[in-house]
């Protein structure tokens, strides 16, 4: 075990972690932040997304102390009910929620890609999204809430 410093939405953390310990285990566990979802562990469906340093990240996946010294973003990161980001708006807006299990994944993706890509094409947010898997079949109103968002970012 070795203390471990997560820079998580702005603020520093300590914890006590394994060295191989996934992130997306003390970010749930040790942080309280159940953003990031566990869902295949394998890194095969996209369920536990953060943004690293500006990139989306598989958190199962990625040890927590490859974490230390980038900077983490969680859905939590992104907007409040009082204040969403304009892609939490846009995703209520379009209703593409089901079940929701996918859903950090997908908003998560999707604001890496608007940061490198303010304007993607339809093309371009399907390529991006196409490694996150949704059970609900909701991917038609979540490209459009993605086309939302970075329509109404402009
Ligand atoms: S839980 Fe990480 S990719 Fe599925
Ligand atoms: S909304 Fe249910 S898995 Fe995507």
């Amino acid at each position: 075990m070795s203390r471990i410093t997560l820079s998580v939405n702005g603020r520093n953390h300590e914890v006590t972690a394994d060295s191989d310990t996934p992130l997306l285990y003390v970010l749930r566990d040790e942080l309280e932040l159940k953003g990031p979802r566990f869902g295949c562990g394998l890194g095969q469906c996209g369920a536990c997304t953060v943004i690293i340093d500006g990139a989306a990240v598989r958190s199962c996946v990625y040890p927590a102390s490859a974490a230390q010294g980038h900077k983490i973003t969680t859905l939590e990161g992104l907007g409040s009910s009082a204040h969403p980001d304009p892609l939490q708006k846009a995703f209520i807006e379009e209703q593409a929620v089901q079940c929701g299990y996918c859903i950090n994944g997908m908003i998560m993706t999707a604001k890496a890609l608007l940061q490198s890509n303010p304007h993607p094409s339809e093309e371009e947010i399907k390529q991006a999204l196409a490694a996150n898997l949704c059970r609900c079949g909701t991917h038609m109103r979540i490209v459009k809430a993605i086309q939302r968002a970075s329509t109404e970012a402009a």
